[in-house]
């Protein structure tokens, strides 16, 4: 490669464009000293934040929130945090990689196990959750904490395999076709309903960015089937509640507020239906 193509190859690269960030000493000061491979997660935190950005500047400040699971040495979720006008950021990691955090704003680190059951209390309908090579099971379970909660977006960077269920075991041609790693992410991106793309400019070959956003209509749907459950919850005590009550509000306040045009009506007869 001669040097002009060298150059341009180094403008693009991810570490090129955060070691221009005014920000860039403030993250590499805290998490100092850091282990070699800082350019590595460098890369994959920029894959991450990328693909969040215009999401978060599409809506009015410190609407979303930020959880970074698996964080070990919070990378993505500092930068995150010195990037984005988001109300917070919080990490988490069964191990507590202690630095003085005190400099990043509305940001904390947490020591939680993320199979803990009320790991869920950190997540709302605001949040967007973030993880950076969790490996093998562990990011199965960042796609079912997507599907369990009401998160607004997932956005994950798989690393290495796990067990993949019988069913996908089968499906050798997958693997001999397109590889290991990547019959994984496929995997994990059908468990989340999520979009799949692989970043070259991350310095690490386990570079499959899993993307999953929940709609305004799969919230409302949702809130819609969580209605459903509770109502024959409550049927079931000889409680008769119309679904308006249950949504706390009038039909047409509920869907002005989620931004919705549809006949509910209509909606609810066809979940009826499909038994939702
Ligand atoms: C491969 S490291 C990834 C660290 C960092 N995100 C990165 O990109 O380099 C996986 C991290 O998951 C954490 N971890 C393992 N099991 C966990 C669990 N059950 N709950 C929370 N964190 C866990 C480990 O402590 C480790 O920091």
């Amino acid at each position: 490669m001669n040097t002009e193509l060298k150059e341009k190859a180094k403008e693009k690269s991810y570490l090129h464009k955060f070691l221009n960030l005014k920000c860039a000493g403030t993250l590499l000061g805290t998490l100092y000293p850091i282990s070699s491979g800082v350019e590595k997660e460098v890369s994959e935190a920029w894959a991450i934040t990328r693909r969040i950005k215009d999401r978060i500047f599409n809506k009015e400040r410190d609407y979303y929130n930020i959880v970074e699971l698996c964080a070990g040495n919070p990378v993505t979720g500092i930068l995150a945090r010195l990037l984005f006008p988001v109300s917070s950021v919080t990490s988490v990691d069964k191990r507590l990689i202690e630095r003085d955090y005190s400099q990043i704003r509305d940001y904390k680190y947490i020591q939680k196990n993320i199979y803990d059951k009320d790991i869920v209390d950190l997540i709302n309908s605001k949040t967007i959750i973030i993880s950076s090579h969790p490996c093998k099971n562990l990011a199965i379970r960042v796609a079912e904490l997507f599907n369990i909660t009401k998160a607004a977006g997932l956005y994950f960077i798989p690393c290495c395999h796990g067990s993949l269920p019988e069913r996908w075991k089968q499906r050798q041609f997958l693997k001999e076709n397109i590889g290991v790693y990547q019959t994984w992410c496929f995997y994990l991106a059908v468990l989340c309903n999520g979009h799949l793309e692989e970043d070259k400019h991350c310095l690490s070959p386990k570079n499959i960015v899993i993307s999953a956003i929940r709609s305004e209509k799969d919230i409302f749907l949702k809130k819609l089937k969580d209605g459903f459950d509770f109502r024959d919850k409550l049927m079931s005590l000889g409680m008769p509640v119309s679904t308006d009550m249950l949504l706390g509000k009038s039909k047409e306040d509920f869907l002005k507020e989620i931004g919705i045009d549809m006949d509910m009506d209509k909606v609810i007869e066809s979940m009826k239906e499909e038994k939702l």
